[in-house]
């Protein structure tokens, strides 16, 4: 077969993605790698209830979300939970890829046992470190600990050993690993590697961009609306806690880093951005027009207001995401719902530890036997 007639490889992936982080997106990102175009089912709310628990975020939600990280060309709404041939079939996809983490149904069925025995199964390395899981331990906690990654200079709680009331030590390998270490490799995976062109029209904006959700990808899609290249500029972890107070920023500054370059919106990311657009930010990157959704704008340390200069240059255009959700919101809805979500994933680590103890027996026997 000549290079021109080579068929295109569809691949799929299925799963909840409830609380889209950078772990989801990255194993889009290596099974995207795996062939041509990407196809991805995601479950329903009554499907995920079923099995796991109540999501935190409803279908449609987690559908645009999926549907938002640059590797995707396709989501299919709905896709059931176990996987089975004739979804691969009707989707035209070759394979089934899936991380490296073992997924159930409410049964202790795996759920990919049926594309496994044909061989139309494939495995990527799931992202240690970061799971929805931990992230609502971090909402319900209040906890600082996660601000270690983003700046070392930065004080923290040395809270605390437990997570969500659950003993530490008996932690499953999957969702309950240690932490994200972010590396310059990641980041180069993630960016799309590409400059601006001679006469791009550079859009810039700033902000926290904590647990990245749908009126941040709202919003991006307006800014991107705006002109041809998107920059976003992300404040640093202290920057943040100073306007939003309390544990926040959640997710650190490596990790918002990996989640808006995820993003089919974005170009570039500066990687801690200043508070205040200077003259000087804006020379250097060439910034054109810079936005800013309908949330407050809060002033600098020194009480001025932080686009000062883009509004003195006629540059800065507000713009409306028509979006009202903000990370205050996910954060009450998790408070909200405390006690299933609690129980959701102490089940889930159970679920997942039985099967890794069998797994790990299941491997000494084998050795034995071959000995
Ligand atoms: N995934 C990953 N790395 C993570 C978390 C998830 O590679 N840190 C992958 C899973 O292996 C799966 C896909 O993302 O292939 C979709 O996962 P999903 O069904 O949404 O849920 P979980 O694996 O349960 O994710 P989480 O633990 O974050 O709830
Ligand atoms: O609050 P945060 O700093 O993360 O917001 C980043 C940008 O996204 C801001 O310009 C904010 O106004 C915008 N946004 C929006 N609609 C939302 C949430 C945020 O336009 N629902």
């Amino acid at each position: 077969m000549t290079e021109e007639t080579k068929e295109e490889v569809r691949v799929w992936c299925d799963g909840c993605y409830d609380m889209v982080h950078f772990g989801h997106a990255n194993s889009l990102r290596q099974a995207k790698a795996l062939g041509d175009y990407l196809v991805v089912g995601v479950h329903t709310d009554a499907e995920i209830t079923k099995h796991k628990g109540p999501p935190v975020f409803t279908q449609e939600e987690r559908y645009k979300m999926v549907r938002g990280i640059k590797w995707v060309d396709e989501v299919v709404e709905g896709a059931p939970y176990v996987t089975t041939l004739e979804t691969l079939d009707k989707h035209g996809c070759a394979f089934c890829v899936h991380g490296d983490d073992i997924t159930m149904t409410a049964d202790g069925v795996d759920t990919y046992h049926l594309v496994k025995s044909c061989g139309r199964y494939k495995e990527v390395e799931r992202t240690a470190g970061v799971s929805t899981t931990d992230l609502v331990g971090r909402m319900l906690l209040m906890t600082r600990q996660h601000f270690r990654q983003g700046d070392s200079e930065y004080s923290v709680d040395r809270e605390p050993s437990k997570s969500m009331g659950q003993d530490r030590t008996a932690r499953s390998p999957w969702t309950g690993c240690s932490q994200f270490l972010p590396t310059t490799q990641k980041i180069i995976q993630f960016s799309d590697g590409k400059v601006p062109q001679p006469g791009d029209k550079i859009v810039y904006v700033a902000g926290a961009f904590d647990l990245f959700h749908v009126g941040h990808l709202d919003f991006l899609k307006e800014a991107k609306k705006e002109g041809d290249y998107l920059i976003v500029g992300l404040h640093t972890d202290p920057a943040v806690n100073r306007y939003k107070g309390s544990n926040y920023p959640i997710m650190n500054l490596h990790e918002r880093v990996l989640s808006v370059l995820a993003c089919k919106y974005v170009n570039e990311v500066v990687i801690g951005a200043p508070y205040e657009v200077t003259k000087e930010l804006m020379e250097h990157f060439n910034v054109s027009v810079v936005c800013h959704g309908q949330t407050p704008i809060m002033p600098c340390e020194n009480g001025s207001d932080p686009y000062a200069e883009p509004k003195l240059q006629n540059k800065f255009k507000p713009l409306n995401s028509g979006s009202d959700m903000t990370t205050e919101r996910i954060v009450e809805r998790i408070i909200l719902h405390r006690l299933e979500f609690e129980d959701r994933n102490l089940k889930k680590e159970k679920k997942e530890l039985a099967a890794y103890e069998a797994f790990v027996k299941s491997k000494s026997e084998n050795i034995e036997m071959a000995g």
